[in-house]
């Protein structure tokens, strides 16, 4: 196959173009190395940089529809990262996140359909933001609750209740659920989908959209302060810095390792599927982040103090963990690192980096002067 990778250097995408060159594809990477996750002097340092590896690597914006109409010559099929990936962020740069995520994602599968009917798969990176809040059991209906209110949040209520007030069982969330994102990042995600689902019954491509659970691991950016609650948590642990745990440290997430997250593309790539699908990738298994924290601390031997500030941001969600039944059945996909496990390999790998300039409070700071959750200085 020859694929393009679309945001192929960056976190996720550079593991992918290993894996698919090491099982004997040619890959063309779009990029446009975005300052804000490669650093201020971006540049390429992939382990395919090399031409020898059989990528071409295209610098550009996905929203240069010319570069897009050039990288997508010859393809079979497409995988698009490319991406703004910030929640906070998308909630006050919203056309910026729009045009990004949704207008170039718009112009992409144009492009498939009118000019290059040879690409014959495109795989969606979408996000289990799509979701909003994951579900929940109420006796014996499934629920999934909208946005939560910041007055209780304000007054330290933090779980989700149905509109009676009564309490809810966190349950795996499953593709069925009614999407209610709760961020613009994640409007953007799911109207991604919606595009893909209209463009694959129209046109005959596969779509298939994976709804990344929290991802995490080497080479994840360790730059960008507006994304990878472990990156933030990891830059500050390494200088033994107070953490802010937001809420009360047991909101949850379902934290899945990249090299998990990988196979599950390539397996996407080549499955046999319907036309439109949509796919949970994750571990299955929510992790509090007072815990997720507490263990990477033990993997760095750090000696940060957890400080449970109440704090809440606009966007966020309580819980979600993937129902991984639909991958295991459509995919053959079941994840195999343990958090643990998964927590060493990053601890050992963000050791080999340097610790760069913790711009977290910027970022939370830009949030707060807008009204959008309560943030400690
Ligand atoms: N990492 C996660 O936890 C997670 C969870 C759910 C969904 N996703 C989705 O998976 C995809 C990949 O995520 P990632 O974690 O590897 O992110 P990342 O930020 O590490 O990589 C994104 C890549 O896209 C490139 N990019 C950004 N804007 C671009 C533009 N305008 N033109 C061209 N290239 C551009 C960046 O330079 C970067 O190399 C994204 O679509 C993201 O929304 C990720």
């Amino acid at each position: 196959m020859k694929v393009l990778v679309t945001g192929g250097a960056g976190f996720i995408g550079s593991w992918l173009v290993d894996s698919l060159i090491s099982a004997g594809n040619a890959v063309t990477v779009l990029d446009n190395l975005s300052p804000q996750i490669h650093g201020s002097v971006p540049r390429l340092d992939a382990t395919w940089s090399d031409r020898e590896a059989g990528v071409e690597f295209i610098r550009a914006d996905v929203r240069d529809k010319d570069a897009l109409d050039a990288a997508l010559t010859s393809c079979d099929a497409v995988v698009h990262l490319a991406a703004e990936t910030g929640t906070g962020q998308s909630m006050y740069r919203v056309s910026h996140y729009y045009d990004v995520n949704q207008q170039a994602t718009a112009a992409l599968l144009e492009l498939i359909a009118t000019k290059h009917s040879h690409v014959r798969r495109v795989v969606l990176a979408s996000s289990r933001s799509v979701y909003g809040e994951g579900a929940y059991r109420l006796e014996d209906k499934i629920v999934v609750p909208g946005s939560r209110d910041p007055n209780r949040l304000k007054a330290g209520l933090f779980e989700p209740t149905d509109e009676h007030g009564n309490s809810l069982t966190l349950i795996p969330t499953p593709e069925s659920a009614t999407p209610q994102p709760s961020s613009i990042y994640a409007a953007t995600k799911l109207a991604n989908e919606t595009l893909g689902r209209v463009m694959a019954e129209a046109y005959g491509t596969t779509v298939v959209a994976l709804r990344f659970q929290n991802v995490y691991g080497e080479r994840q950016s360790l730059k960008n302060p507006y994304t990878g609650i472990l990156s933030i948590f990891s830059n500050r642990m390494r200088q033994n810095l107070p953490i802010n745990i937001f809420e009360d440290g047991k909101e949850s997430r379902d934290f899945v390792h990249v090299s998990d997250v990988v196979k599950a593309i390539a397996l996407a790539l080549e499955a046999e599927l319907p036309s439109y699908t949509t796919i949970n990738v994750g571990s299955g298994v929510p992790t509090s982040v007072l815990d997720v924290a507490a263990e990477l601390r033990t993997c760095l031997d750090s000696q940060s103090e957890f400080q449970i500030t109440g704090d809440f941001r606009a966007g966020d969600i309580r819980h979600c963990y993937a129902d991984g039944a639909r991958a295991r059945s459509l995919l053959g996909f079941s994840p195999k690192v343990s958090l643990r496990d998964g927590l060493e390999a990053f601890s050992r790998w963000v050791e080999t980096q340097a610790i760069p300039e913790d711009r977290s409070a910027q970022a939370q700071s830009e949030m707060a002067s807008l009204g959008l959750g309560k943030i400690s200085a």
